[in-house]
Formats: structure tokens, C-alpha cells, sequence
């Protein structure tokens, strides 16, 4: 881990009703309370179970911050269905997710459209946590590195160094999201450094150094230490593992600089 301020994200995806998230946050909260840890823990509900989680983190002054799962690029219009950023700022959300490999699989989202949720996040003052990923096929062929790089150039295209100032990278081979497996730590940091150059290309110096680069892929309390140990890992994103404090609360303390 570097002097980058650890970050270890839960992403809920399609689980738990508002009242259980209320809970589940409270009993995280809690924990982190006690740990005292330089650790910054973010929590994505459904867009169902932002609000009161929103709302408990704000009257209990908690330090954790809330994600969303994804959103839509305009700022509002006839988008059934769809959730606004202007709704998201509103509802003190600070991160969004994008680009997950879930969205792009089931839900058919490209670069293009990644990008423009992407530019529209950062304008609206949300940090985008751009996730990438290759699949297996991808990897048994020796492409992952250039198929990453395609990820993170096509997501951050027009955007400039002054305004990638916050964005998170989440690096989450698709094979190894909700399978049990994991990559090794030594093929997430051999990525994730690819990453970081990638940014350092596009970015320079500055944002190559600060920003924060997550793994993710079936990560949990026996292997995350093993991850945040690598030099360019700066902390996970947790899916199955985040939806319990007996699970997630671990993580988080394997993150503990
Ligand atoms: P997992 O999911 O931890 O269940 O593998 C990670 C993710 O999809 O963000």
C-alpha cells in the first residue's frame, strides 16, 4: 500500500432492502469507529436504499461515504427508468461506479457510453470509480494489458488532467467477479501498474501518483491483505463480501496502513 489513503468500496449490486442497508451500515459504522483507521470505506446500495442510508450516515456523522451503481449522463429529461446525477449530488452521493462489467454484459453499455457518464459524473462533482476488466478468453490469449489500456483510454477520452482529479479506478477481472476465484495478487498488480502508466500517459505525474487504483474480483477477509500489500493496489471493490459487516468489516481492517 502507498501513501495513497486506502479506499475499500462495497458494491451491493441487486441486494438488500433500505432497512437492511440502514442496518448494515450502522454495524459498519460501528466497526470503524473502533478501528480508528486511516481507511476511506464507501458503500453502494440499489438507488432503492441510497436515501436512508444517506440519511443515517448524515444525522449519526459517520465517515462513510456513498457510491451509486450507476447513473445516466443527463442532468434530467424523459429517461424512464434512469437516475440523474443532479439526483445523486442531491441525495450527498460522492462516488458513482462505472463501467462495471455487469452494465457492459447485461445492460449492453459501451466505452462511448461509459465516457459520457464518466465526463457527466465528474461535472457534476461525483468521483467515478471506471471499472475494467478482461474476460477469460481475453486473458488465456495474452491480450489483457492492451484490452485494458482500450478501457481506460476509450473511458477517459476528453477528459483533462484538471478534472481527473478524484477518479478511482477499479480493476475487476470478469472471471474472477462472484466465481471464488481470485486473480493473484501478483496479476492484479502487474494490471493495476499498467494502469497507473496508462493514467501517467494521459494524465502526467500528478494524477499517476494520487490516483487511487482498486482490485476486485471475489475478494474477502482471507485475501485482501495480500492485495493491499501490492505497491500500485490502493484497495478493493467488494461485492459478495460487502453485503454482511461479518464479512466486509475485515476488509476493511486488512486495509489499515
Ligand atoms: P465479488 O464482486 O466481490 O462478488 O467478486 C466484485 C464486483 O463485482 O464489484
Amino acid at each position: 500500500m502507498s501513501s495513497r489513503k486506502p479506499l475499500v468500496a462495497g458494491n451491493w449490486k441487486m441486494h438488500l432492502t433500505a432497512a437492511q442497508g440502514v442496518s448494515l451500515v450502522q454495524n459498519i459504522d460501528d466497526f470503524c469507529r473502533e478501528l480508528k483507521a486511516d481507511v476511506e470505506v464507501v458503500v453502494a446500495p440499489p438507488f432503492t436504499a441510497i436515501h436512508s442510508a444517506s440519511t443515517v450516515i448524515d444525522i449519526d456523522r459517520m465517515q462513510l461515504g456513498l457510491a451509486a451503481q450507476n447513473m445516466h449522463w443527463e442532468a434530467e429529461g424523459a429517461f424512464t427508468g434512469e437516475i440523474s446525477p443532479t439526483m445523486l449530488t442531491a441525495a450527498r452521493v460522492g462516488y458513482v461506479i462505472l463501467g462495471h462489467s455487469e452494465r457492459r454484459e447485461h445492460f449492453f453499455e459501451t466505452d462511448e457510453v461509459i465516457n459520457k457518464k464518466v465526463k457527466s459524473a465528474i461535472s457534476h462533482g461525483i468521483s467515478p470509480i471506471l471499472c475494467c476488466g478482461e474476460s477469460l478468453d481475453i486473458r488465456e490469449s495474452g491480450e489483457t494489458l492492451a484490452f485494458i489500456e482500450g478501457q481506460i483510454r476509450a473511458g477517459l477520452e476528453d477528459v483533462s488532467a484538471a478534472r481527473a482529479t478524484g477518479i478511482v479506478i477499479a480493476y475487476e477481472p470478469i472471471w474472477a467477479i462472484g466465481t471464488g476465484k481470485t486473480a493473484t495478487p501478483k496479476m492484479a498488480e502487474e494490471v493495476c501498474e499498467h494502469i497507473r502508466n496508462i493514467l501517467g500517459d494521459i494524465f502526467g505525474t500528478t494524477i499517476k501518483a494520487n490516483t487511487r487504483i482498486l482490485y476486485g474480483g471475489s475478494v474477502k477477509a482471507e485475501n485482501a491483505a495480500l492485495f493491499f500489500a501490492e505497491k500500485n493496489i490502493d484497495g478493493a471493490l467488494v461485492g459478495g463480501a460487502a453485503l454482511t459487516a461479518g464479512a466486509f468489516n475485515p476488509i476493511i481492517a486488512a486495509a489499515k496502513t
